[in-house]
C-alpha cells in the first residue's frame, strides 16, 4: 500500500467542493481530480464522450457510472503514485462509491477520509443562480453578481462574463434534487464505514478551507 492518502469531497452543488479543493491542494500533497471539470473539458473538445453526456450536464443530471468509472480510472492511472488524490465530485451514486474502494485496491491505495461539507439549499441557490465565470482573462475564475469587487477585478482584467449552462435555475433545481436521490445518501454509508467527517460550509472559502484541513489533520494524523 502506498503512503499517499486519498481522500473525498462530498456536497451538494455550490458546497464549495472546488474552490476549496484550490485551497488545499497548495497546503497538502495531493492531486486533485474534478470530474465536473473534465467532463467540461471533454464537452469543449467536442470529444465523443463531451457530445455524450452534454445534454445530461445542461439538464442537471448524472452522467452513468460506467462512463464515470472509466473517466475516473484513466485520471488515477495517469497520477503518480507517491501523490494522494482529492477527489471533487466523486462518487455521486452509491455504485460509484462502492467501486470506488476496488479501483483505489487496484492502484495499491485506499480511501483516508471522506469531508462533507454542509450547506443549506437556499444557499446553493443563491451561490449558483448568481455565479458567472468570468473568462478571457488567463484561468476563468467564478463572480457573483451581488460582489461589486469581484465584477471590477473581471472587467479590469478585459474579462467577460459568462453563466455555466448548469447554473440556471431550472437546471439548479434539478441538481439540487439528484444530489439529495442518488449523493446525500453516501453520507450515511460513510458514516457506517467510520470515514466521515462534516464541515460547515457557512463563512468565507477560507473559513471553510480552515475547517475542512482541520477535519483532514485528525482523519489522517501524522500524516
Ligand atoms: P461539478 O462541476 O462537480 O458540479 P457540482 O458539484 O454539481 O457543482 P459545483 O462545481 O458548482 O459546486 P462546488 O461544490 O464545486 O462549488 P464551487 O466551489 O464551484 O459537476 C457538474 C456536472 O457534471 C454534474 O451536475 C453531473 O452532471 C456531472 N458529473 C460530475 N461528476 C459526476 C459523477 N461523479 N457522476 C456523474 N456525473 C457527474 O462554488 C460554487 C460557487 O459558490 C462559486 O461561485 C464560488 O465562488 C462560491 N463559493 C464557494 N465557497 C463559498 C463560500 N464559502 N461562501 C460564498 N460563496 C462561495
Ligand atoms: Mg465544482
Amino acid at each position: 500500500m502506498t503512503t499517499a492518502f486519498n481522500i473525498v469531497l462530498l456536497g451538494p452543488p455550490g458546497a464549495g467542493k472546488s474552490t476549496i479543493t484550490e485551497e488545499l491542494v497548495h497546503q497538502l500533497p495531493l492531486t486533485p481530480i474534478s470530474t465536473g471539470a473534465l467532463l467540461r473539458a471533454e464537452i469543449r473538445a467536442r470529444t465523443r464522450l463531451g457530445r455524450m453526456v452534454a445534454p445530461l450536464l445542461e439538464h442537471g443530471d448524472l452522467a452513468p457510472d460506467s462512463v464515470m468509472d472509466r473517466v475516473l480510472r484513466a485520471s488515477i492511472e495517469a497520477l503518480d503514485p507517491a501523490r494522494g488524490i482529492l477527489l471533487d465530485g466523486y462518487p455521486r451514486t452509491m455504485r460509484q462509491a462502492l467501486g470506488l474502494a476496488a479501483m483505489l485496491a487496484d492502484y495499491d491505495r485506499t480511501l483516508h477520509a471522506v469531508i462533507a461539507i454542509d450547506v443549506a439549499d437556499s444557499e446553493v441557490v443563491r451561490r449558483l443562480s448568481g455565479r458567472r465565470m468570468c473568462e478571457g482573462a488567463g484561468e476563468p475564475f467564478p463572480v457573483h453578481i451581488d460582489d461589486l469587487s469581484s465584477l471590477m477585478r473581471c472587467r479590469e482584467r478585459g474579462g467577460h462574463l459568462v453563466q455555466r449552462d448548469d447554473d440556471r435555475p431550472k437546471t439548479v433545481r434539478q441538481r439540487l434534487a439528484v444530489y439529495h436521490q442518488q449523493t446525500a445518501p453516501l453520507i450515511a454509508f460513510y458514516h457506517n464505514q467510520g470515514l466521515l467527517h462534516r464541515v460547515s460550509g457557512a463563512g468565507t472559502p477560507a473559513d471553510v478551507a480552515r475547517r475542512t484541513l482541520a477535519a483532514i489533520n485528525d482523519a489522517v494524523p501524522g500524516r
